[in-house]
């Protein structure tokens, strides 16, 4: 795919610059690398490129990174369409993306995602009139024991998710509140949604109830 192909139904900007602060920043990263792999940094330079230019990144920014790091174009556009950590067409203020791999999937993405769909109007994909929400879909994001999962501007879980609980996340996040992190039902960590079934002593320690109690 070309990098014109990309995301042509929106506007890129014509050219990119790191902020001088962020260019300090792009030495101390590529000095951490021996001489001459300097393009191991492409990392950190995309996310870095991301938080300056309103949490995503324009083809402009790929062509300076490529610049910079003395790689192939065509390979910074490898990295950064790769990782869905990476935004590469304007988000939302709340970019809220679904997990729908097969553990999430399992126990119910397909309901949390149409709920979600259904309250703000919109589709996988797609960010409201208002510019307020994004809702996108990735792959499994480490949280399965949870499941069904989102991912909350790149950085925070809601878990134990259902078609009711993720319009709470919604709302609140629309009145700007912070919804609880992780379990969205009371669930403590990862133990089993019903209580303990082993490991009686520790759990109860731990003030973690038995299974049926
Ligand atoms: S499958 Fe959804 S978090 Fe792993």
């Amino acid at each position: 795919m070309s990098a014109g192909a990309l995301h042509s139904y929106f506007e890129q900007p014509a050219s990119f610059t790191f902020t001088e602060a962020n260019h300090k920043k792009i030495a101390e990263l590529v000095a951490k690398y021996p001489k001459g792999r300097q393009a191991s940094a492409v990392m950190p330079l995309l996310w870095l490129a991301q938080q300056q230019h309103d949490n995503w990144i324009p083809e402009a920014a790929m062509e300076e990174i490529a610049r910079i790091l003395e790689m192939p174009k065509i390979k910074v556009f490898e990295v950064a369409t790769f990782y869905t950590m990476y935004n590469l067409a304007p988000r939302g203020k709340h970019h809220l993306q679904f997990c729908t791999t097969t553990p999430c999937w399992l126990r119910g993405s397909s309901d949390v995602v149409g709920a979600c769909e259904k309250h703000l109007g919109i589709k996988l994909g797609e960010t409201t009139p208002d510019g307020q929400f994004t809702i996108t879909d990735v792959e499994c994001l480490g949280a399965c024991v949870n499941a069904p999962v989102v991912q909350y501007n790149g950085d925070e879980f809601y878990e134990d998710l259902n078609a009711q609980n993720v319009v709470e996340v919604i709302e609140m996040l629309k009145r700007g509140e912070k919804p609880k992190k992780g379990s969205q039902i009371g669930r403590q960590g990862s133990t089993s949604e019903v209580g303990a079934t082993s490991l009686f002593d520790q759990a109860e320690k731990a003030g973690i109830k038995k299974a049926g109690k």
